[in-house]
């Protein structure tokens, strides 16, 4: 998950840092809610010299804590939580809540326009949703999911970022809190088969990529897709719930993470368009692959019941519906 809003100067030298500066400037003026603070770690994907393995030593303050993510989750070692409800969803289903789509130079991100948010899942409080970006491999066959489940990683994975409704939109504040940000995860699976162009949600959010192919880059999203439309399958009372990060320097631990067990279907063919349309810089520049953060320490992590608990429940009711029909 990444938060970054302004400042991306690695790769950029002269004339071009002075873009990325004044770009960032009217960035800040213009959206009141983003803070430009002191990101300026020079991190990255793709070089051995910034690559995850070095954020520990280039970004110790946070990256190097013992909080951090993404995980490997191991169903069979969740732990049960009843607490863990299901959450309300405000606005999931507006077609007209997408603002912006924007390439960071490290992904693609798209805003979400005020009144966004989610409550309930055992959160504190009510969180306002902030933004939405993606994490992938190298096309459907070289996956790039941030977390894992039994070490399975999938093509990519969806991150919705919500912030603490009381901090009003203010970041700082909220990375500064062990559960300021709130952050939805979300597995990208494969359709099987040759389908193409499926879902027709995603097929009109990846049409946008061709318009952001070099770093900074932005269009407004016209209205049509929704949230919902973007999660097309997926049960949302069922998920793995664990105390950990930001996905991405500073690493703020500050994040109180939702993993869905179930993957959002998407075809191979969209999938490939993420690691083939979008540049880390200008159009000489890499192409964006294989943007994801590896396995961090393990956490605990807890679920609302599991499968055996089910099966449990399910006979327990077979055995009471048996017991109430001789009566
Ligand atoms: C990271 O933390 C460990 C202890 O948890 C420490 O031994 C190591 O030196 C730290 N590395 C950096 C780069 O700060
Ligand atoms: C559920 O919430 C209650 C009240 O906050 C708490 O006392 C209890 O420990 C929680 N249960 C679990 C399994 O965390
Ligand atoms: C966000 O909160 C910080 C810390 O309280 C404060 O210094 C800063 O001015 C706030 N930013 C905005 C835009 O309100
Ligand atoms: C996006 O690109 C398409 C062509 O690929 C073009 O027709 C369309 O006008 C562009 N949209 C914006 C908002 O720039
Ligand atoms: C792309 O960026 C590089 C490095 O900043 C620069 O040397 C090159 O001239 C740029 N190319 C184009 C086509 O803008
Ligand atoms: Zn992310």
């Amino acid at each position: 998950m990444t938060l970054y809003r302004c400042l991306q100067t690695e790769g950029a030298t002269g004339s071009s840092k002075m873009k990325w500066i004044v770009a960032a400037l009217a960035v800040c003026i213009l959206v009141p809610r983003a803070h430009c603070a002191s990101e300026s770690v020079a991190w990255c994907y793709h070089d051995s010299s910034c690559s995850y393995t070095q954020w520990p030593t280039i970004a110790p303050k946070y990256c190097n804590g013992s909080r951090q993510s993404p995980i490997d989750i191991v169903p069979a070692s969740a732990e049960t939580d009843s607490n863990l409800t299901s959450f309300s969803f405000t606005n999931f289903g507006s077609t007209t809540h997408l603002d912006e789509i924007s390439n960071t130079g490290k992904t693609v991100k798209v805003t979400l326009k005020s009144g966004v948010s989610i409550s309930g899942g055992d959160l504190p409080e009510s969180y306002d949703s902030l933004q939405f970006h993606l994490h992938w491999g190298k096309g459907s066959s070289v996956p790039g999911s941030e977390h894992t489940v039994d070490g399975k990683r999938y093509p990519m994975e969806l991150h919705i970022v919500n912030s603490k409704g009381s901090y009003n939109g203010n970041t700082t504040q909220a990375v500064a809190d062990s559960t300021g940000l709130a952050a939805l995860g979300f597995f990208i699976e494969a359709m099987s088969g040759d389908e193409t162009g499926k879902p027709e949600s995603w097929k009109k959010l990846a049409s946008y990529l061709s318009n952001i192919s070099n770093s900074g880059d932005h269009i407004s999203i016209p209205s049509g897709i929704s949230l919902d439309d973007l999660l097309p399958g997926v049960d949302r009372s069922k998920y793995y719930r664990y105390l950990g990060s930001l996905t991405t320097p500073n690493c703020n631990e500050a994040v109180v993470w939702t993993v869905f067990k179930e993957p959002v279907k998407v075809s191979k063919d969209l999938i490939d368009l993420f690691s083939t349309t979008v540049h880390i810089g200008n159009s000489s520049s890499l192409l964006m692959t294989n943007v994801y953060r590896g396995i961090q320490k393990a956490q605990k992590v807890t679920t609302q019941s599991s499968s055996a608990s089910n099966t449990c429940y399910s006979l327990g009711l077979m055995a009471l519906s048996l017991i109430l029909g001789k009566a």
